[in-house]
């Protein structure tokens, strides 16, 4: 919370203050670090800055999850809002606070909106009647739920009829809208606006905004019989965490520069609900709300209810396992991948495979890392790794610098537009040509002839090149940037000035550089890329890894494989399992040990032939298809006790089955 009152106001941008019924993924991290990405280049730019991120820990969805793992929602939301803050710091996030709702700075501001927006009439009394989603805890009408499910999210619905309070969200429909219309960089980007302008052209209903007390929620002043609907709780942490209305300094926070979100919750909370709200409180609005779209997984939402979601600890293992890289290397790998591929317009596939394939293998090995290392093994081959003196001026005018003033211009604009992707895009332009200049200029050729200032501008260009690329890269990959900048022999000292740290020019003459230590190891994607790992012929599913024939499950299938009985069939047993643990066998590269939940007193233990598809982090907790009654036999030593269902890929890859809607689920629940 900021407290000392200038007028220079802060560049102040928010996550999503995340739920804790679950852990922190790849998704959830996208978004925190498009901030922290952003953040970082205001800091660099001088700008005051303040970056929230926080946690969100009232709404039925955490006290369900809380009962379901036998503890008090305050143990939860204290465990899990310390898995957020553990995965941030893990990352490298720069957040200059972190909110929970749960804090009594946050409660006490929620009764204070609350108070203020029923003093001047926009919270009324009322009847609800209508559905309710636990999983998105979300109000929906008729209209909106089809066959006891959200049409929008299929998340199953209750239905309820209480007294509630409302909010007189129908008031400000005319008043959203010319707002929209007169002020251009409010919505972002034209999709969500668009999706934004649809929806309030339909009218806005009022909305409910208490409901009896659930016990967990915060409760309604003056009336605890009733409780706060937790999106009206969770919005209004973006202005406690300024302090407001008792902080002096509030207003030197807000408005929010930039509210980021994932699409999700773009239109009906964060376009419409939370600005409405701040035009009941005479509060100004934030500049931006700008959405995202997700990372699908095979075609579908990332998300931990579908079990199908990484964390982000766990590619970075994997990506350790196959490439060699450090820790801090694969993080600013996954950093760099997150932050070039997601989209703000439309969704994209997320994978391992497409981090290696697209962007660590091209762009930060054979890209960024072979400029700093063939020009620094140049320099200390030709020149003993001294950098020349008098080829910064020589060079000044040359095609890499004037390539790199028009970079820095923009990145800064890029950055400002609120575009961190663009940003890399046009970095990586200003990388590709540095290689290129090194391929023409052909330093070796000169050193043959005896060219010694043509050795030393070829290579000062070139090692320029990359140490203001690495200012660039200060605010995605700063671990990366900060090795590139003691390669050149810059030291360890921190970089605080965008303006002057960007002309061409700063790495001065004279300067020792360090040895030349490759960052990023290739990755060999034959040996350790499942997706174009032999064998190739496989075409069996490799449960383990001798399975028995799969059951022939339809009527179609080819003639050649004989039909069975449905009483055939029935003698399989089938059942939702979940996975508990997930080792690899020491001397089996195929082979996993899991202990799977089948709803019974002890979990069983399975072998699985998945290795060479699956991480086994990646395995923890998702639901999945058991044969129950498979006589159990001995593999590597340890007795296999059941079998897992896997389809096969076109490359012979084990690919498990998952229910399509795993929370609705047990563990043991049969399969038919
Ligand atoms: N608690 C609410 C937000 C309240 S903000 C006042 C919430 N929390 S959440 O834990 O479900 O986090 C949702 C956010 O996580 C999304 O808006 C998005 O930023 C991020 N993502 C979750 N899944 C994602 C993907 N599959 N892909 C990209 N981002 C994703 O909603």
């Amino acid at each position: 919370m900021p407290t000392d009152k200038t007028f220079d106001k802060a560049f102040y941008i928010t996550t999503p203050i995340y739920y804790v019924n679950g852990v922190p993924h790849v998704g959830s991290a996208t978004t925190t670090l498009l901030c922290d990405a952003l953040a970082r280049f205001h800091r660099l730019r001088g700008d005051k800055t303040f970056f929230l991120t926080g946690t969100d820990e009232h709404g039925s969805k955490v006290a369900e999850a809380a009962a379901k793992a036998g503890k008090t929602p305050q143990e939860l939301v204290d465990e899990n809002s310390q898995k957020f803050r553990d995965c941030w710091q893990f990352l490298h996030i720069s957040n200059d606070d972190f909110i929970r709702t749960t804090e009594p700075r946050h409660v006490r501001v929620v009764e204070e909106v609350f108070r203020r927006l029923q003093a001047n009439g926009d919270i009324f009394a009322a009847k609800y009647e209508g559905w309710y989603s636990v999983a998105d805890e979300t109000f929906l009408s008729d209209l909106e739920v089809r066959d006891g499910r959200s049409l929008e999210t299929g998340a199953e619905v209750k239905r309820v009829a209480e007294d509630n309070y409302f909010f007189r969200l129908s008031a400000y429909g005319d008043r959203l809208l010319s707002y929209i219309q007169e002020h251009r960089e409010f919505l972002q980007p034209d999709t969500r606006r668009n999706e934004v302008l649809a929806f309030l052209k339909e009218g806005l209903r009022d909305v409910a905004i208490s409901r009896t007390n659930t016990g967990w929620d915060i409760p309604v002043p003056g009336h605890p019989e009733q409780s706060i609907y937790v999106w009206f709780d969770a919005v209004i942490n973006y202005l406690s965490a300024t302090g407001w209305p008792d902080n002096a300094a509030w207003d030197t926070v807000w408005p929010a520069d930039v509210h980021l979100v994932g699409k999700e919750i773009y239109t009906r909370f964060h376009a419409t609900l939370w600005p409405a709200m701040l035009m009941g409180l005479g509060l100004p609005l934030p500049k931006t709300v700008l959405g995202h779209g997700w990372w699908l997984i095979g075609g579908e939402k990332g998300s931990r209810s579908r079990g199908n979601i990484s964390t982000p600890q766990a590619v970075v293992a994997d990506l350790m396992a196959r490439s060699g890289a450090d820790e801090e290397v694969a993080k600013d790998a996954l950093r760099y991948y997150l932050l070039r591929d997601i989209s703000f317009t439309s969704d994209a596939e997320f994978s391992v495979d497409n981090l290696v394939e697209k962007r660590y293998n091209p762009d930060l090995c054979n890209k960024l890392g072979n400029l700093l290392n063939r020009t620094l093994k140049m320099l200390a081959q030709y020149a003993g790794g001294i950098v020349p003196e008098g080829s910064a001026g020589r060079t000044a005018n040359g095609a890499l610098a004037s390539l790199s003033r028009e970079t820095t211009q923009d990145v800064e604009r890029a950055m400002l537009a609120l575009d961190p992707a663009a940003a890399l895009a046009v970095i990586w332009k200003l990388i590709e040509a540095g290689n290129g200049d090194v391929d023409s200029t052909a330093p070796w050729k000169l050193h043959k002839a005896g060219d010694t200032q043509g050795v030393a501008d070829a290579l000062y260009a070139a090692l320029e090149t990359t140490r203001i690329v690495s200012v660039y890269l200060s605010p995605f990959l700063p671990h990366t940037a900060a090795v590139i900048r003691r390669q050149l022999g810059l030291g360890d000292a921190p970089l605080t000035d965008w303006s002057a740290e960007t002309p061409w020019g700063g790495l001065p003459g004279g300067t020792r550089t360090e040895e030349a230590q490759p960052i990023f190891p290739r990755i060999d994607t034959k040996k350790s890329d499942t997706k174009n790992q032999a064998p190739k012929k496989e075409t069996k599913p490799k449960m383990e890894e001798t399975p028995p024939p799969p059951p022939t499950l339809t009527e179609t299938a080819a003639p050649a494989t004989p039909t069975i009985t449905i009483e055939d069939f029935a003698k399989v047993q089938l059942k939702i399992g979940e996975i508990k643990t997930a080792d690899r066998v020491e001397g089996a590269t195929k082979l996993l040990r899991l202990t799977v939940d089948i709803g019974e007193d002890a979990p069983r233990q399975i072998l699985a032939g998945i290795a060479e598809s699956y991480a086994p982090e990646s395995l923890l907790g998702r639901k999945i298809v058991v044969v129950a009654n498979l006589a159990p036999r001995k593999l590597r030593g340890f007795e296999s006790q059941g079998m897992l269902m896997a389809a096969t890929d076109a490359e012979g890859h084990a690919i498990l089955l998952h229910p399509a809607d795993p929370d609705a689920v047990l563990p043991g629940a049969q399969v038919r």
